[in-house]
């Protein structure tokens, strides 16, 4: 079943890097327990990038970011913030496709940060998770309130269990639903 659900404008980027999002979510207080220096990360729908550029700084220079998004104004922002600096070689930009992330690369964690609910074929999109978390790997998964029902949310689990994947950890906010799945 596909959903309707349109993207985030990139005119509307500038909300996803506030100082209230800072203080309210700390993308390394939030990352750092998944992360290993080395590892090979996926921030899928990283919009402006405000989680991809800490997440770059925790892998380190043998770790590997890949930012992946739709819309190739999120990619240009990213590319204008690291551009000349220690990260332009950490971080890989990758577009994807309205409906395929387009990405055959193996990776040992992957972010979905506030991008679930404007995919419209999910149950794809957790198939080719599926495919691309390394055996193990986990994935944290965090959706806003305000745009997903409980039922929404409901329907997504199902299909995370079937492309064959497991529910790790589960948490919900005032505002938000967070999870982690595990391949
Ligand atoms: C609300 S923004 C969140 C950005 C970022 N994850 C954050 O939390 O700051 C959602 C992002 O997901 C991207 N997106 C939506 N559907 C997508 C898809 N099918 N594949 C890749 N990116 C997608 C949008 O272009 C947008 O940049």
């Amino acid at each position: 079943m596909e959903s309707k659900q349109k993207v985030c404008p990139v005119e509307q980027a500038g909300h996803l890097e506030s100082s209230l999002r800072k203080f309210l979510q700390d993308p390394n207080k939030i990352l750092a327990p998944h992360l290993k220096p080395g590892m090979t990360m996926l921030d899928l729908g990283c919009g402006p990038g405000y989680f991809s550029i800490e997440a770059a700084k925790i892998l380190g220079n043998k770790g590997k970011l890949i930012a992946a998004d739709l819309q190739d104004g999120m990619l240009d922002k990213v590319w204008k913030k690291i551009r000349g600096t220690e990260l332009e070689d950490r971080i890989k930009l990758h577009k994807c496709k309205p409906n395929s992330m387009d990405l055959n690369e193996k990776v040992d964690f992957a972010l979905g940060f506030f991008m679930v609910h404007e995919v419209p074929d999910k149950r794809k999109l957790f198939l080719e998770l599926k495919s691309i978390l390394k055996p193990g790997a986990k994935m944290l998964i965090v959706e806003p309130k305000f745009h997903v029902s409980a039922k929404e949310y409901a329907k997504m689990l199902d299909y995370i269990f079937a492309a064959g994947l497991s529910i790790d950890n589960r948490k919900d906010s005032l505002l938000t639903r967070s999870l982690i799945i595990k391949n």
